[in-house]
């Protein structure tokens, strides 16, 4: 028995033999597991059908990674998934980078009251990024009475024991914890994609951008160990992943606060020698972090994609210092010209804030500046958006909503145009694809991508799903290719 075996049998042990549920992570979590698969069953014998559940995801990739790793957690307890919120059990997992995203889910929240009303037994879960704040637990609490879990970012792993405690005891479970220094390992995961799949390398940002309320509700940064993101990856791997996407806020600051710091360029480099992973991707790097080390290692990679998400927020160096991004205009632009230099196929794309606290017109000329310097692949352009509790909500000079509007609609002319024309580079080449889905308005097409990240849509079968196959790029349109396999 190898020593990956035994510890499983002892996990096992520990299941069966446990009277009260054990102290240790994930060991206890299994426990829970159990108990509620138990009252899952019994209910599927007096209902006659299974039981399901439906998960919404309202943010960003590691958002969307914690929903499978909830998916996960539920499948074992012996839910059945369901194609919408009319489910057994609706799990909102929740954003509040900007306000659209937390109106969005108050919004959702009413439709779930009413479908309550038709089926009392529903159990609805609310966790994620807008459970870290006060307020919202406050107004969760008196309003919104209907809502039977409640739980935050750090505590995910925990979903068992919540919905047991929920099943067991009736009245609502809230559970917010306001930081943690654990990474529980080894949880199960339902991956949307069988041959693609995020994964976790840190947790966290300590960087406390002046407007962001990302540290505020992930708390501060934690690196996983190498080890151990190795072999979640081989296991994947051996489970049929071919891409992976390494998820961090700040990737290129990967492991500087382990017991024995590695760089994020070596960590790609063992990543590299994974057998059999095709693809690798990763995000976010923050251009104060990025080494030379690093662009060597993308330049001499062949697993590596092309492709490099590389927020911006402003062009003005001013602008970048109230926001505490801690790199000037020059020295953005002086980081996409080595990378382009050393990468020439990279594609660049980025994350832009317009009516930031006091930006003036000057300062917005500046952000259009590197945009037609670089010449985005694209790029996510974002209204500011005030975030209780940060220091940007109480600058003075907030920028009214006319004027950022306006700013807004110039500055995503401009990216769309230089999109179109970046985008199309490459059209005439045979290129590889990863085939990911049937195309969603022509069933005789497939999508997939390129490893720029750019779709590519060709006419082909859905054996291909999951497979990288040569595609000829016959025409371009802007942010997308329509292609031919040059493979029969
Ligand atoms: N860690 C990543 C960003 C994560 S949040 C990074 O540092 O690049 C994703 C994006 O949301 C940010 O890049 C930023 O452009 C945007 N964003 C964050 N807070 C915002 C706010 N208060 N208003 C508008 N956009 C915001
Ligand atoms: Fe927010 Fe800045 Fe951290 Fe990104 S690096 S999550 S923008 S604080
Ligand atoms: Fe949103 Fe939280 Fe991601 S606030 S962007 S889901 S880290």
């Amino acid at each position: 028995m190898n020593e990956k075996e035994e510890q499983r049998m002892y996990k096992e042990d520990m299941i069966y033999s446990a009277e009260g549920a054990p102290a240790d992570e994930p060991a206890r979590q299994f426990v829970f597991t159990e108990k509620c698969r138990e009252l899952v069953l019994k209910k599927e014998r007096e209902t006659g059908r299974r039981l399901t559940f439906f998960i919404q995801t309202f943010g960003c990739q590691m958002n969307a990674r914690d929903s499978e790793k909830l998916a996960g957690i539920l499948t074992r307890i012996g839910f059945e998934p369901a194609e919408d919120e009319a489910a057994d059990l609706v799990l909102y997992n929740t954003c509040t980078v900007r306000d659209n995203a937390n109106q969005r889910v108050y919004g959702r929240l009413g439709h779930l009251n009413s479908l309550k009303k038709k089926n009392p037994d529903m159990l609805i879960a609310l966790c994620g990024c807008m459970m870290q704040e006060e307020s919202v637990i406050e107004k969760i609490r008196q309003s919104y009475r209907f809502v039977d879990i409640v739980f935050g970012t750090h505590n995910i792993f925990k979903l068992a024991e919540l919905l047991y405690e929920k099943l067991t005891r009736r009245d609502r479970v809230i559970d917010i914890w306001q930081e943690t220094d654990r990474i529980v390992e080894e949880l199960p995961a339902e991956r949307k994609y069988p041959f693609k799949s995020g994964v976790n390398i840190m947790f966290g940002c300590n960087n406390f951008c002046s407007y962001c309320i990302v540290p505020y509700v992930r708390g501060r940064e934690r690196s996983r160990r190498p080890d151990d993101i190795l072999e979640e990856i081989r296991a994947l791997v051996a489970d049929g992943v071919i891409e992976v996407m390494l998820l961090g806020q700040n990737v290129n600051s990967y492991g500087k606060t382990l017991d024995t710091p590695i760089t994020f360029a070596e960590l790609l480099r063992r990543i590299e020698r994974i057998e059999g992973l095709k693809r690798i991707r990763f995000m976010t790097s923050h251009p104060k972090d990025l080494s030379d080390e690093l662009i060597e290692v993308m330049a001499n990679s062949r697993k590596i994609c092309r492709h490099l998400h590389f927020p911006l927020q402003s062009g003005s160096t001013r602008l970048l210092k109230i926001m505490n991004r801690r790199y000037s205009k020059e020295q953005y632009l002086a980081m996409t010209e080595r990378l382009k230099s050393r990468i020439p196929d990279l594609s660049l794309t980025t994350d832009i804030i317009v009516g930031f606290p006091g930006e003036t017109e000057e300062d917005f000329e500046e952000t259009l500046d590197v945009v037609r310097k670089v010449r985005y692949d694209s790029a996510f352009t974002f209204l500011y958006s005030k975030r209780t509790g940060t220091p940007a909500a109480v600058m003075e000079e907030q920028i009214p909503k006319e004027v950022a509007q306006a700013r807004f609609d110039r500055l995503l002319k401009e990216v769309q145009e230089i999109s179109a024309e970046v985008c199309g580079k490459d059209v005439g080449k045979i290129l590889p694809v990863l085939v990911e889905s049937v195309d969603e308005r022509d069933a005789s097409l497939m999508t997939g991508r390129l490893s720029n990240n750019i779709m590519v849509h060709f006419p082909g079968n859905p054996e291909q799903i999951g497979t990288i196959v040569d595609v000829r790029l016959n025409e371009s349109h802007g942010f997308y290719y329509m292609g031919e396999s040059t493979q029969r």
